[in-house]
């Protein structure tokens, strides 16, 4: 395939719902001239209450579906849970293809933490992952991790039940402990699943305003940019009259309606959402 028609070919970005959307956010950002092609796993979720085996699964049979179907130049997996469980063997099962995924931001955080203590929200699959499980031992005297699994608050946000959203992240962040800037307290809350990205501003009024929350969407966007310039030179699109042509396309393998409204109210932006079959 010649440089010009490969660097036309779109981005593949999936989650188990509409999550992933806070990282297509900030990759449309990052990469404006870029097609990206979502897809939202929403019929087989939530992922974190799954067992490894689903997921696996699930990551395989969509990055299967997106590499045939869509023939992309770059996987973004736009899911903690996900890339927890399946990043190992999609990268072995695609070695020609480059794939990026996303895991909680603790190494950010222990970088901007005062106190040294820090919140993290995940789903139970994530923090149950032997990868976070890595993760964690890298940064062993860097901080103290508060690990809070959010069982139901990923479903809550999918279906924008705003009163489960809100008696959900009150319970989650209560039961972690102090938030705050004195010895002791935690100053820092990573959103370690793509979903929390849209409750920030929930977070922020339980937590307090002068809490640093991280999520990862921007500096997955980064590292696709980076990925591709590298690795792959001439596939990232230059043809400024791309960025007028470029609207993602959407699918969903369960509730179509749900993505729709979310894409409309979280990316400001009307698109049509196709049924996928995908078992
Ligand atoms: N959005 C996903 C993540 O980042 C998981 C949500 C789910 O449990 O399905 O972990």
């Amino acid at each position: 395939m010649n440089e010009a028609a490969d660097s036309t070919r779109p981005i593949g970005v999936f989650d188990s719902g509409v999550g992933g959307l806070s990282v297509l956010r900030a990759l449309r950002a990052e990469l404006p001239l870029e097609r990206f092609v979502y897809v939202a796993d929403n019929g087989h979720a939530p992922y974190g209450e799954r067992d490894d085996a689903h997921v696996l699964k699930r990551s395989h049979a969509i990055a299967d579906y997106l590499i045939t179907s869509h023939g992309i130049k770059a996987l973004v997996v736009a899911c903690n849970t996900a890339t927890a469980a399946a990043i190992q063997t999609l990268r072995a099962a695609y070695p020609e293809l480059p794939i990026v995924g996303i895991e909680p931001a603790l190494k950010p955080a222990a970088a901007l933490s005062k106190t040294g203590v820090i919140g993290v929200m995940a789903t139970r699959g994530t923090l149950n992952s032997e990868k976070f499980r890595k993760l964690l031992a890298g940064l062993h005297g860097a901080g103290t991790f508060v690990l809070q699994p959010c069982d139901g608050l990923a479903d809550a946000i999918e279906r924008f039940d705003t009163n489960r959203i809100q008696s959900l992240c009150g319970e989650y962040t209560q039961s972690m402990g102090n938030f705050g800037g004195t010895t002791g307290e935690m100053d820092c809350l990573v959103l370690g699943c793509t979903h929390y990205a849209f409750v920030d501003s929930e977070l922020a009024t339980l937590v307090g305003n002068q809490i640093n929350l991280l999520e990862g969407g921007a500096p997955v966007a980064r590292q696709t940019r980076r990925l591709l310039d590298q690795f792959r030179p001439g596939t990232l699109n230059q043809n400024p009259a791309s960025a007028q042509s470029n609207l993602p396309m959407f699918y969903s393998t369960g509730n179509v309606n749900l993505l729709e409204s979310a894409v409309q109210r979280w990316l400001k932006m009307n698109c049509k959402t196709l049924a996928l079959h995908l078992d």
